[in-house]
């Protein structure tokens, strides 16, 4: 017996149950006393059944995350699956919230495997940078075929109990007390008499693989994987238990979950699963929150209609308000679209489209917001504009009501200041499509109360969203860096890169799409735009705009899209334009090579993330790695800039910084003493020493 494994009976039924909150991670202190508890209970004659279960809210949602990187204290998970393996009584996993990783492992070395109806089941080690490393691969195919078990560890995205029954990973579902009917469940089978067949010896959903067709969808997810090693190995790893001896494939999958482990690709991604749950811890957490049953959304356009989409599913009533009922219908009938696709495509029913539709109400009077507890404005990004509307606002939310505005760039001060209850005013900068994209910025403006705050990082998280606190200037984090990164595009450009060239860089480097081919699919008329209202230029685009190639939507950008294609073609015209501005300017073309690049897009990135935490924009570089990671398709195997920053080495990108700043004298290239810092003593917190 410990603090964290109970041994109870039921008759001759014993149950094993592991508490170890919050989720009963299979830390050391856990896997010590279960592994006692195992070898004692497979030794004693009058035990005729074990079941395994877990205490509170979920089954075993894996290894301990926090140990790997550490020396391996025994017994290891592996010898605990082995050891559950080798007991001849029947045992059945009694599996109730999540049963992830290490914990479905766990449950793979049971005879049987019975299920909460609403338990969900999964190996999402890849989402670490890892494979399953205590026989997940080699056990699960075993159970659900070969396939499917190469979709679930390569997407890592877990099933429902009823899939899972049907699939054969799991023997019963139940509803009501799990552990009573588990009980039930083993006492019956060790009625009826062994032997009983561990899955280790289940050989026959193995033997009908077609191996060919195997390859073909491994080969597939391969060149889904995008430069990540982790989906690689899982796809092997599966081979293996396919064609190779069971002990075989298990020591082979070891051998791959010892290499990933000890990867920067792992780190990163272990980095991110803590980054992004510190995100949205903030000061204060005792605060009492606000109540939020309805929230009112302004302006139908796509952003407004998307962050419409997005409280809704979270299960809220919204009420959406445009000028004109024209406008207000022409929104609603793209949500309404928006909705037709997920039932097209089986996400959702028709039915519960219906419900989702019900829990809209439209308007064009600002008074229909007087019951709203939340309101968001997503107006037209102009001060004027949206003054206006927060002055309407203070005319007719009721007292309490948050206010926010989804601005990317404005001064939230100034907004708040334009009413009379600033403490209430705060930013919810949604990132497009706002029903889809995870990231949310909640922007605390200098007077924003404390309960609003926390109560909006509380609803982030009902509404499924990634929340990243930030403070209030130019863009944010994420625009302000992103301003960083695309100055020097026009320079390379001139100095003699291409568009593609300089796109490549970026997707050698891990990223979705280069700064070009993003602008194509985005339209360079929104930068035209907003260059214009605040008097820059950008010689190539704006010329580009100025003859109406706008991108992706006009068949021409900084690449030619041929016959309605989406895939970006070189555009020698551009090519000539741009060689021919190089020219007015007197500049020589030459060689650029993809480091180059690198340094003077990615090394201002990260000067700039310096910049903003010594601000105290952003509260921890982590914070940083998860606005970039889940906004703007920073590769999550390189942990986002700041994380690579760390990885890469700070005092390199000081050294190419100040050498472009040498060169051009720009303040981009200025060394952030923050990053000065970070280089002495590889920390980020500003009071760290070497
Ligand atoms: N190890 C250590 N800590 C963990 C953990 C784990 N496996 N899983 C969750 N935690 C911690 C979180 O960091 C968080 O800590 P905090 O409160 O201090 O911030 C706390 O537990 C609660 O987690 P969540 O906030 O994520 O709680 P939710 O209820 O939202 O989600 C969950 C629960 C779905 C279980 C989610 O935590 C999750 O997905 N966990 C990770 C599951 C996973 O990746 N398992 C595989 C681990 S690797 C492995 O098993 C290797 C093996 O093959 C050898």
């Amino acid at each position: 017996m410990s603090n964290f494994v109970n041994v109870t009976h039921d008759g001759d039924v014993a149950i094993v149950t592991i508490d170890n909150p919050p989720v009963n991670a299979l830390s050391f202190h856990v896997r010590e006393p279960l592994m006692q508890a195992l070898v004692s209970l497979r030794d004693d004659a009058s035990v005729a059944a074990i079941v395994v279960a877990c205490a509170g809210r979920t089954f075993v949602a894996g290894a301990d995350i926090t140990e790997f990187g550490k020396p391996m204290q025994q017994p290891e998970l592996r010898a605990i699956v082995a050891t559950l393996e080798a007991i001849a009584k029947p045992t059945v996993a009694a599996i109730h919230g999540t049963a992830l990783g290490g914990g479905l492992e766990l449950a793979l070395g049971c005879h049987f495997r019975v299920a909460d109806a609403g338990a969900r089941l999964g190996l999402p080690e890849v989402k670490l940078g890892l494979l399953p490393g205590g026989g997940g691969t080699v056990r699960l195919p075993r159970l659900v075929g070969a396939v499917k078990a190469l979709r679930m560890i390569v997407s890592g995205v877990p099933i429902g109990a009823d899939e899972a029954h049907a699939a054969g990973l799991v023997d019963a579902v139940f509803k009501g007390d799990l552990t009573a009917h588990a009980v039930n469940f083993a006492r019956e089978i060790a009625r009826k008499g062994g032997p009983y067949t561990p899955v280790r010896d289940r050989d026959d959903r193995l033997v009908e693989t077609d191996l060919a067709a195997f390859d073909a969808e491994a080969a597939e997810l391969a060149r889904k994987a995008r430069g990540l090693e982790a989906p690689i190995a899982c796809a092997q790893s599966v081979r293996n238990a396919i064609t190779l001896h069971f002990d075989e494939a298990l020591a082979a999958e070891r051998a791959l979950f010892v290499k990933l482990v000890a990867s920067d690709q792992s780190r990163a991604q272990r980095h991110l699963f803590f980054a992004e749950r510190e995100s949205a811890k903030i000061p204060g957490k005792d605060v009492v929150k606000r109540r939020i049953a309805r929230v009112g959304v302004i302006g139908a356009g796509t952003m407004g209609g998307g962050i419409a989409m997005a409280f809704a599913n979270g299960g809220f009533s919204v009420t959406l308000l445009e000028t004109s009922d024209e406008a207000l219908q022409r929104g609603l009938g793209i949500i309404d679209k928006n909705y037709a696709v997920s039932v097209s495509r089986g996400s959702l029913t028709e039915e519960a489209k219906r419900q989702r539709l019900a829990q809209f109400k439209g308007s064009t009077d600002f008074a229909d917001l007087a019951d709203c507890d939340l309101i968001v404005e997503a107006a037209f990004e102009d001060m004027a504009v949206k003054k206006e509307i927060f002055g309407k606002l203070d005319a007719v939310a009721k007292p309490g009501a948050i206010l926010a505005t989804n601005t990317s760039y404005l001064d939230i001060d100034e907004i708040a200041a334009s009413t009379s209850r600033p403490q209430d005013v705060l930013g919810l900068h949604f990132f497009s499509p706002a029903n889809v994209m995870k990231l949310l910025e909640i922007v605390r403006a200098d007077k924003t109360a404390p309960d609003a705050l926390a109560t909006v990082v509380d609803l982030a998280r009902r509404i499924g969203k990634v929340a990243v606190v930030v403070g209030v200037c130019h863009g944010f984090v994420g625009n302000r860096m992103l301003a960083a990164r695309g100055a020097e595009s026009e320079a390379l450009l001139l100095e003699g890169a291409t568009p593609r060239q300089i796109d490549r860089a970026f997707t050698d480097f891990g990223w979705p799409m280069g700064p070009f081919q993003m602008g194509d699919l985005a339209g360079l008329d929104i930068g035209w735009r907003n260059r214009k209202a605040r008097g820059q230029t950008a010689v190539i685009a704006d010329t580009l705009c100025e003859q109406g190639c706008f991108g992706q939507k006009t068949g021409r950008g900084f690449y030619r899209y041929e016959n309605g294609s989406r895939t970006p073609v070189p555009d020698p015209q551009v090519e000539a334009l741009i060689h021919e501005k190089a020219t007015e300017k007197g500049i020589v073309p030459r060689a650029i090579s993809a480091e180059e690049i690198i340094e003077r897009t990615l090394y201002p990135l990260i000067n700039e993330g310096a910049k903003i935490l010594e601000e105290g924009i952003a509260a921890r570089a982590s914070d940083i790695d998860v606005v970039w990671v889940n906004g703007y398709g920073f590769p999550v195997g390189k942990g986002g800039p700041m994380f690579w920053a760390g990885l890469h080495g700070a005092a390199r990108i000081i050294e190419r910084l100040e050498h472009w700043h040498q060169r051009t004298g720009k303040q981009v290239f200025q060394v952030a003493p923050l990053l000065r810092r970070m280089a002495e003593t590889g920390s980020w917190e500003a009071g760290a020493t070497a």
